[in-house]
């Protein structure tokens, strides 16, 4: 394999801006088949020069009803490849093909299932191609009511009588349902049949092929140049150290600052994690500035203040360290594929809600370096593939997130040396009785929260006067929105009085039942 065929064999994903076009794109390339997806309004000139094998026309919150909605560019339909409309994207096709749309009485949204007609093309693989009945996801408003020339009808329900159509000898598609959500039933099965049957491609996009490739594409872009990484212990940095130790080994300072703010034994997993005899070839710097952050902390109270003064520090220290290397040309970066889309997404982009990030933003300009961002167009789950495969211990990879401003913002107020270590403590029981109890992996993060505030307990025969430990554990897919996790009373029992027995300076243990909105899942 050379590096041209694993992006050459790609599909092109038309987003009109649906919450799950992220999903599609997802589902694709679990199927083998790289992808990329752009605006809708993106130039045909680039999506020509793209040369996709094939097209997939995402939903989206709009309605073709309406003048001044999203259009498919028609260059779409002149590239002579498969094209699948999903949704809004089947709804546009039909419109924009000579069908009709129109708005529907009932807005369909939820469970529902379709009667697949025998002998389709793009169903050959779903029921084994004999038609029938299909669970599927359906969510729209809006729906076809007349079928362009040159389709027939290949899905329908009681209330949509054109839940999907094809036109075989063109090779285009349209579904209502959406089957890169897995509650529609051999939804991978379809969209697996159309990137790889339909479309031609191979499955190509594996995590030996994209370590493989991301090698070969570092080494070309970095050359004989030294690169800097500030390693943070979490997945994206740690993921981004494991494959620059493989392509460019001793070339390669990775920094990581102890800030004071970390977990539990944090540091020395990392130094652990990373040792030279764990065949990662790597230089690893370790900067201990707990001293240097707690004392800019010392006395700020507001959130925000906080979060200024530790990435304001961070950036401190790393440009320092930096500066003790000689000959760095590159930083090397964690950045990966949403965060790209998302900086990119186009003026319809409604479903778009830009997150703010911690980062070294500023960091390049102000050292003048280059950027190697090699995780640029992978998603997290192919992030984390891709660290297993390179031999990263599991617990690192399926970490929860770590917000970077670390304990700092999970330290109501003030931030201490002493504070930070009662937390510090509380957490790692917290964390240690979730993975006795098999509870880490079902919740996707869960943490301890040091609130300021006085308590009476009794401990033994004597009064304690103490602060109060606050445990939260969330279940989200994508941190935007979550709820509490209903965790098993005896277990949040267990760790409240494990908590107030072992600290001394803990005197109430509570636990957050808050929902994402309105509240956020850190505390500040
Ligand atoms: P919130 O509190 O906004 O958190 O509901 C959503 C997710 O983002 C993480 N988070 C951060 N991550 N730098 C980060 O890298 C930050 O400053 C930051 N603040 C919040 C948080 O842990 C959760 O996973």
């Amino acid at each position: 394999m050379t590096t041209g065929d694993l992006h050459g064999q790609r599909l092109l994903i038309v987003d009109f801006g649906s919450q799950y076009t992220q999903l599609i794109a997802r589902r694709v390339r679990e199927a083998g088949v790289y992808c990329e997806i752009h605006p809708f309004d993106a130039p045909a000139a680039f999506m020509r020069e793209f040369a996709p094998r094939g097209v997939i026309l995402s939903g989206g919150p709009e309605s073709v009803t309406l003048a001044d909605t999203p259009r498919i560019p028609p260059v779409v339909f002149e590239l002579g490849v498969p094209v699948l409309g999903i949704c809004y994207g089947m709804q546009a096709m039909a419109a924009q093909l000579g069908g009709a749309v129109t708005g529907s009485d009932k807005r369909e949204f939820g469970h529902a299932v379709v009667e697949l007609a025998a002998g389709s093309d793009l169903f050959a693989t779903v029921n084994g191609g004999a038609g029938g009945a299909l669970p599927v996801w359906m969510s729209h408003g809006d729906q076809v009511t007349a079928l362009p020339a040159g389709f027939r009808v290949t899905a329908a329900t009681d209330t949509a009588p054109i839940a999907a159509m094809e036109d075989p000898a063109r090779r285009w598609y349209g579904v209502q349902f959406h089957p890169e959500v897995t509650h529609t039933e051999q939804g991978e099965a379809l969209l697996m049949r159309f990137a790889r049957d339909i479309c031609g491609c191979a499955g190509l996009w594996t995590p030996a092929n994209i370590v493989e490739d991301a090698i070969a594409q570092v080494r070309a872009t970095v050359g004989d140049d030294r690169v800097v990484l500030g390693l943070s212990g979490g997945v994206d940095s740690s993921v981004v150290a494991a494959l620059l130790s493989r392509a460019i080994g001793d070339q390669l300072t990775c920094v990581f600052v102890d800030n004071g703010l970390l977990r539990k034994g944090e540091r020395a997993e990392v130094e652990r994690t990373f040792a030279p005899s764990n065949a990662l070839d790597l230089d690893l710097v370790v900067v201990d500035a707990e001293a240097e952050f707690l004392m800019r902390l010392a006395g700020h109270e507001d959130p925000e203040t906080k979060r200024k003064i530790i990435g304001n520090t961070f950036i401190d220290v790393f440009d320092r360290e930096a500066h003790r290397l000689t000959g760095v040309k590159w930083l090397a970066q964690g950045t990966i594929y949403p965060d790209v889309i998302e900086s990119a997404a186009s003026k319809f982009g409604k479903a778009h809600v830009i997150k703010s990030h911690h980062n070294v933003g500023g960091l390049p300009e102000r050292m003048k370096l280059k950027l190697v961002e090699p995780l640029r167009e992978l998603f997290k789950d192919e992030v984390r593939r891709i660290g297993l495969h390179l031999g990263l211990p599991r617990e690192m990879v399926f970490r929860h997130p770590f917000p970077g401003p670390g304990l700092g913002v999970r330290v109501l107020g003030e931030v201490t040396k002493a504070r930070a270590d009662v937390l510090r403590e509380a957490d790692a029981i917290y964390l240690e009785e979730l993975r006795r109890a098999d509870w880490y992996d079902r919740v996707s993060q869960a943490f301890a929260v040091y609130l300021p505030v006085k308590s009476v307990g009794v401990v033994g025969d004597a009064r304690r006067y103490a602060d109060v430990i606050a445990l939260r554990a969330v279940e989200t897919t994508d941190f935007m929105t979550a709820r509490a996790a209903r965790l098993p009373w005896e277990l949040v029992e267990r760790v409240a009085n494990r908590i107030i027995n072992e600290i001394e300076g803990v005197s109430r243990v509570v636990y957050d039942v808050s929902s994402k909105p309105p509240a956020t899942i850190e505390w500040e």
